[in-house]
This record gives structure tokens, sequence and C-alpha cells, in this order.
């Protein structure tokens, strides 16, 4: 007998709507403008560039002085912002530095730590406008797009607040609604190209982000595929088709179903088709892991910190939100997005330790351990993706604590059965500053899952745990190339920043322009 699935009672996002920041790309005078923050830079040994140069000279050298006096040395990420500087129109003036050149340029980390810096250097002010004069540095290998869209990448994540749930939002003195940002007349065009860009990139990290922070008793697998749905509606090149258990069940997904069998939840298989290239160019699919609440089941988890188990669907969030900057860029490729959504509990029908079950593929797997459930959704969810015949296939997962002992926050795990297909993440994770790193999927692996029981068991032991989650997933991933990204240490962060990343949708983005 199943017990009937409850929709979840919940809260409402209090105050969803905000308008989002206006960026614009024009020519301006850094002396002359008149604008309540000019941010101009410098290189490492107070190098000023011309822009900061230019307000030196304008303020008889006060700047100059000031900045030793305040020991701000250049380096990358340094910033300095004084108020009420004199000679100049601007009421406040943000130094931000941008490190060493090398050949008179700086390198793509150091723009980017600089560029981040400006929210942070300006949160406790009540500035709603600024004007960023820094077309001036000069960056290795990269244009006036590529500088304008990581300002605008970055200072949209400031469109995003955790708090809509809070009765009354958090007083903060920061509400940007205008940045200009300066550009020499012939760069104008690619930069306004760039801030769109940036804009249409941090929108869908900012979906991502909001997704991921919601709780799991708002962001339930219905939640997750109306936020689909409602992507869709009016998009001519977006469609949504929402699989339900029964569906599931006809389709021989035995391990899906399992991890969904103790919750009064039903799970959902979410299938996004965006076509916007050649009718016969095959997709490439992005399969995201939707655990919306991960308790580990039977095997329950320790209570510590086990909140964050509602990130356990950032997968998901990170396919939602690379369809949100698909449409809203409308790039001319295919992409099929495949969420399996479901939560992990442990009720009186839940799947106990030992328990065999039948993945949609035809091979039986003994769950050892129930809180193994992300691979066990993921695997069915792979075996849907071969009907859409993809070119690739991109599975994005928290899926195992391991990785984070292995990489930190910093990197997001990268498997692949396919050289040419981890190069090109690899290579996209580089560029757009949302990093992976790639670790072995050497059969040598593969026998930490034999069972005596089944074709494969859903855990390999202590050892190398998020290389035999992955060697768990490359058993249904035989007839594509396919890469997995474990994202377990860099969906969010934890501690007193506590908070969704986004990533690895700016990655995903890359990739998906580098294939236009
Ligand atoms: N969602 C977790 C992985 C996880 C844990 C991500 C902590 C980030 C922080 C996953 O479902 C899980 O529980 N994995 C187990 C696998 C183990 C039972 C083989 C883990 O990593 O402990
Ligand atoms: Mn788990
Ligand atoms: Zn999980």
């Amino acid at each position: 007998m199943t017990a009937a699935k409850a929709p979840a009672k919940s809260a409402k996002p209090a105050n969803p709507k905000s308008s989002l920041i206006q960026f614009s790309a024009k020519v301006v005078e850094p002396v002359k403008q008149t604008t309540q923050c000019l941010v101009v830079g410098s290189y490492e040994g107070i190098k000023l560039a011309p822009a900061a140069s230019a307000v030196n000279v304008a303020d008889a050298h006060q700047l100059d002085a000031l900045l030793k006096r305040e020991g701000f040395q250049g380096k990358a990420g340094q910033s300095l912002l004084l108020l009420n500087p004199q000679g100049i129109a601007a009421e406040r003036l943000l130094v931000l530095g941008f490190g060493a050149t090398k050949d008179g340029h700086v390198n793509a980390d150091n723009y980017r730590r600089a560029v981040q810096k400006i929210a942070d250097a300006l949160r406790a002010t009540t500035c709603t406008e600024i004007t960023i004069a820094l077309a001036d540095i000069s960056v290795a290998e990269q244009d006036a797009q590529w500088q304008a869209r990581q300002v605008a990448e970055s200072l949209s994540l400031l469109d995003y607040r955790a708090d809509k749930l809070k009765s009354k939002p958090a007083e903060i003195s920061l509400q940007l609604k205008k940045v200009i940002f300066g550009a020499a007349k012939t760069q104008v065009a690619d930069a306004t190209k760039g801030l769109q860009l940036g804009q249409a990139i941090a929108k869908g990290v900012n979906l991502a982000r909001e997704l991921g922070d919601l709780p799991g008793n708002i962001c339930t697998p219905t939640y997750l595929a109306s936020e689909a749905k409602r992507l869709a509606t009016k998009q001519a090149k977006l469609s949504v088709n929402i699989l339900e258990e029964k569906h599931m069940k006809e389709l021989g997904m035995g391990s899906l179903l399992s991890v969904a069998a103790g919750s009064d939840q039903p799970a959902k298989l979410i299938v996004l088709e965006y076509k916007g290239g050649n009718k016969k160019q095959a997709p490439i699919a992005l399969v995201g892991k939707g655990i919306t609440f991960d308790t580990g089941g039977i095997s329950l988890k320790p209570g510590a910190a086990m909140d964050e188990m509602k990130y356990d669907m950032c997968g998901a969030a990170s396919v939602l939100g690379t369809f949100q900057t698909l449409i809203d860029l409308q790039l001319p490729i295919n992409v099929v997005g495949i969420i399996a959504a479901s939560e992990n509990m442990p009720n009186g029908n839940a799947t106990k330790p030992g328990d065999i079950v039948t993945s949609m593929s035809g091979q039986t797997i003994e769950i050892l351990n129930t809180d193994a459930e992300g691979r066990l959704v993921l695997c069915d969810a792979l075996t849907y993706t071969e009907r859409f015949k993809p070119e690739a296939v991109v599975d994005i997962a928290t899926l195992t604590g391991a990785c984070v002992i292995a990489l930190g926050n910093h990197a997001t795990g990268l498997f692949s059965n396919n050289d040419e297909l981890a190069k090109t993440l690899l290579k996209a994770g580089e560029e757009a500053g949302d990093r992976a790193w790639q670790m072995p999927l050497w059969d040598d692996y593969q026998k930490q899952l034999d069972s005596n029981f089944a074709d494969i068991a859903n855990i390999g032991g202590r050892e190398a745990g998020s290389v035999t989650a992955a060697c768990f997933l490359s058993r249904f991933a035989k007839k594509f190339a396919w890469a997995h990204l474990d994202i377990a240490g860099t969906a969010w962060r934890s501690g007193g920043a506590k908070g969704a990343t986004g990533r690895p949708v700016t990655m995903l983005v890359q990739y998906l322009l580098n294939q236009v």
C-alpha cells in the first residue's frame, strides 16, 4: 500500500519582485562625471591607470598621498573608498587594485578579483548609481566586451537577496539601480553586448541561488516542476514535460522510485527541451540531481548541519538557471534538460539497506546505503536521456561529501568518459572563472562496486568516494559522451555567509556559448 502523497504546507516567498540594475555603456570623462561614485583602477605599486591619474592631477596629487597613507598598494582585490574627493565632480571615489602587469596587461583572474570588490566596498553606502571608469585597464587576451561582461555579472549578483522570507527585509543601504560602464567610443557597442551577456548570465545564476536557498518545505519536487513550467511560458523555443511517478513506473525507473518511496512528496522527472538550433542538430543534455531534501533515508544522516541538505537540489537549480540564461540570450542551439526530483525521506515505505531494485537500464542495484541516493535517481535519468540521441550529456550533482574533502570549495569535480568533452568543459570553466578539476574514472576503481547479490552495489567503500560514485554513474552512460560534475563543494557556502553560489551555471553557459 502506498500513502497518499500530499502537497507541502509552506510559506510563499514574501516579496518576489525586485527591479534589476540598469547597465549602459558610454564615453565618460572621469574628472567631470557627475556620479555618486566613480570607480577607477591602479596597478600594483600604486601605478595609477589613466582615469585614476587624471583624478590625481585634478585634486593636486592628494589621491597619491591618501593611497600611500592608507597602505593601498594596488594589489589585486585591494580597494579604497574615498568620501567627498576634491577636484572632481563625483561624490565618492573607489580605487581598485588590479595587481601586477605583464607586458602592460593584468591577468583575467586579477581583473575578476578587483571587479568583485566593487559590491563589497559599496555595501555600506547609499549609492544608487555608479560610474565605472575602468576601460583603461588592459586585460591579457580579453577585450572590452569581456570586461563589461565581468562587471555586469558581478554587480548583478546584487539583484538577488536571500532575505525574501523575512517578514521585514533586512535594512541594507546599498540599493544600486544604475551602472554606467565607461568605454572608449570605438568600444561602446562591444561593451553594451558584454553588459547584456553578463546580466543574462547573472539572471541564471541568481535563479539557481534563489532555488538553492529556498527551504525544503517550499522547494519540493512539485515546486521545481512548476518553476520549469514558469520558464517555458511564452517561450516558443522551450517546452517542458513533467513525468509523474506512474509514468516513471511504466518506464521501469525502479532506482529513481526507490528513493522517492519513503517520502510523502511525489517525485517528478522534469524534461525541458530548448530548440534554438537546426532541427537535425543533436542536442546537448544537462541532467540535474534534484533531491529537494536529503535526510539520508533509513541510513539517516547525523543532525549537525543537516539543514544544508536543502541544497541537494543545486544540480537541478543549475539546469534551470542555465535554461533561464538560454532563453534570455535565445542561443541558436538545441539543449535538453532532465531533472530527477525527489525527497530522500525515511517513512514506513522507505527503501532499506540491502534492498535490491531494478533500474530502467535493466541493471539490478543493491542499495547498501540509502544515503547514496543521488546516483540512484541520476542513473535512471541518464538512461532516459538516451532517447534524445544527445551529442553530449553533462550531469550536475551535489553527489559526495568526499568531493568536498578532495577539492574543497574552489573546484567542481569533473569526471568523463570522453577526453574531448572533459577538455571543453575544463576550458569553459577557466574562461568563465567557474573552474572544475578533472578526477580519474579508471576501471581500477570499478570493482569497489561489486555486489554478491545484484549487478552493482550503490556504494564503494570509504576510499575514493567521489570516484566510485562517478564509476556508478558511468555504468549508465555508455551510450554517449558523458561528463559528471560533482558540485558538493561549490554549490553553496556554509557558516556565516551560508548561501547558494549559483555554480556551475556560469561554466555551463560558457560551454554552451562556445558551441555556437
Ligand atoms: N547529498 C549527499 C552528498 C553531500 C554531503 C554533499 C555533504 C555535500 C555535503 C549525498 O547524497 C550523500 O549523502 N552522499 C554520501 C555517500 C555515501 C553514503 C557513500 C556521502 O557523501 O557521505
Ligand atoms: Mn545522501
Ligand atoms: Zn544527496
